[in-house]
This record gives structure tokens, sequence and C-alpha cells, in this order.
């Protein structure tokens, strides 16, 4: 795994990919992206790696896209190279990923951890999508998932003045799941995720999947697809396991299959 841009670890059953351009403020560019993409899309089909952790640095999670790299693009070279699309990638991971972030998640930075599953932040995260002072607007999800997050009216305003959510709002507004010191948020998020790593995987990663469809389907709709999936569970070894833990007064041991 020969990385210019991110550092990835294995700690047990969890993944763990450090964004690692700190001259830039972990500035997200097409490099990065390609590196983080190839090595979560390589854990999620790893039948050792049952959750995933993205972070940064203490400073910054990620300062956004990389403006260097695109300010002198033309509106074709954005579109012919359809920029950004490749991060799209990334929310259609079907194990599930934490984002840990500590510092600055801001433009794409703070749309790359919305597209984790849940935000662990340290109590010194500033949330922003300030892409309004360089003229344009988030293209990296912010407007759609921002809003989904926290509302049309905080995402307005933070859309339209670009300015920075603190952690203790963040988690206030559901942007984020917890707020920790600032020193423990990487240690947090690998409890977590060493959690649901322990879980079955086949359960880990529908329940995944029927969350995320809230955000697609009516509800009706919604509540039949989960109860399908619930059924499926029981063609589970792990459905087994963990039912008949549950009457012997033990602890599962699962397969993850
Ligand atoms: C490229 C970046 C960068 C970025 C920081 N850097 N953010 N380079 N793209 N998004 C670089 C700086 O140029 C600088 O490099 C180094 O990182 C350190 O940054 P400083 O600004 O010196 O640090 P500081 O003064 O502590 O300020 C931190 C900051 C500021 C408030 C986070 O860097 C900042 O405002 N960054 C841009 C935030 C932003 O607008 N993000 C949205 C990006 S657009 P040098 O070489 O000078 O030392 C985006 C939208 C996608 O994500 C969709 C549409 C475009």
């Amino acid at each position: 795994e020969q990385y210019q841009n991110i550092v990835v670890e294995h700690r047990g059953r969890v993944g763990l990919v450090t964004l690692n351009r700190p001259e830039a403020l972990n500035a997200l560019n097409t490099a990065l992206m390609n590196e983080l993409v190839d090595a979560v899309t390589a854990m999620d089909t790893d039948p050792d790696v049952g959750a995933v952790v993205i972070t940064g640095s203490a400073k910054a999670f990620a300062a956004g896209a990389d403006i260097k790299e695109m300010s002198s693009n033309s509106y074709m070279e954005m579109y012919a190279a359809d920029w950004f699309r490749r991060w799209e990638d990334l929310t259609r991971l079907r194990i599930p990923v934490v984002a840990a972030v500590s510092g600055f998640a801001l433009g794409g930075g703070c749309e790359l951890a919305m597209m984790a599953d849940f935000i662990i932040a340290g109590d010194n995260a500033k949330f922003g999508q300030p892409e309004i002072n360089l003229g344009v607007i988030p293209g990296m999800g912010g407007s759609q998932r921002l809003t989904r997050a926290v509302g049309k009216a905080k995402a307005m305003d933070m859309v339209l003045t670009g300015r920075f959510m603190d952690a203790e709002e963040a988690e206030r507004s559901g942007l984020v799941s917890r707020v920790v010191p600032a020193a423990e948020v990487i240690d947090e998020a690998l409890k977590a995720a060493e959690v649901i790593a322990s879980k079955s995987k086949p359960a880990a990663m529908v329940a995944k999947e029927v969350v995320n469809a809230a955000f697609e389907m009516g509800l009706a709709q919604g509540v039949v697809f989960e109860r399908r999936v619930f059924h499926s569970l029981f063609a589970t070894e792990d459905q087994k396991e963990g039912m008949a833990a549950f009457s012997e007064k033990r602890q599962p041991e699962f397969k993850h299959r």
C-alpha cells in the first residue's frame, strides 16, 4: 500500500485511514481522492475488516477540495472530468464508516465527513460550507446531505453565509453523533468502530443499508424493505448464533457470515 496522501492502518477488524496532506490542511485533490477511494474500496470487500474510520489531523479533518488544483479549470474541463464524481463511490460502501473530525471540516471536508455513516467530532471541530466565499457552491453533495442532516434553516444559513458551525452546535443540530475532547476523537471513533466490527457483519451491513434507505424511500415502502431485510437475516449463521447465545446467557461468537 504505497500511498502518498493517506496513511492506511489495520487495528484488529477496523480499517483506519488518515488523510495526510498536512502542508495543505488535507485539501482534497484528485490524487488524495483516488487513494482514499481505492483504500476503502479494498477494505469494503476484505473479510477481515468490519468497519472503517476516516480521520485527518488534529488541526484539520480536511479544509476542502483543493482550490489551487481546480481554480483555473474551464467549465468544459470540470464537466468533461465530471469533477468530484468519484467521491460518490464512498457513499456506496457496504461496511460502516465513521468519520473522526478534529479541527476544520470545510467545504469538501465537511462533505466527505457527511458521506460517512456518522461523525464523531472533537470539541475543536469546525464545520462549514464556505464555497460561497469563493464564488461557487458545495459540489460534493453538501447542499443535499447538510440539508438532510440539519434541516433547511441551518443549511441555508451555512451555505449562504459561509459561517462555521462549532462542535457543540453541530451536535445540537444533528450533524454529528458525539462530541468528545479533541485529543480523544480518534480513540473514540476507533472504539465505536471496534464495537461495530464485533457485531455480525451481514447484520451491520444491512443495518446501514436500511437506515440509508430512509433517505431514499417513502415511509411505507421503507418499512416493508426493512421487514424483508430483517427476514433475510434468518438465513445467516450469525442470527442463529446471536439468538442461541442470548438463550444460553453467553456472549455470541459471530462468524460474520
Ligand atoms: C488548497 C488549501 C486549502 C484548500 C488550506 N490550504 N485550505 N489549499 N485548497 N481548500 C492551504 C493553504 O493555502 C496553505 O498553504 C495551507 O493550506 C495552510 O492554510 P492556511 O490558510 O495558511 O491556514 P490558516 O491560516 O490556519 O487557515 C485555515 C483555514 C483556511 C481557515 C482552514 O486555510 C481556509 O479558509 N481554507 C479554505 C477553506 C475553504 O474555502 N474550503 C472550501 C474549499 S472549496 P500555503 O502553501 O499557502 O502555506 C470546496 C468546495 C467543493 O471544498 C465544491 C466546489 C468548489
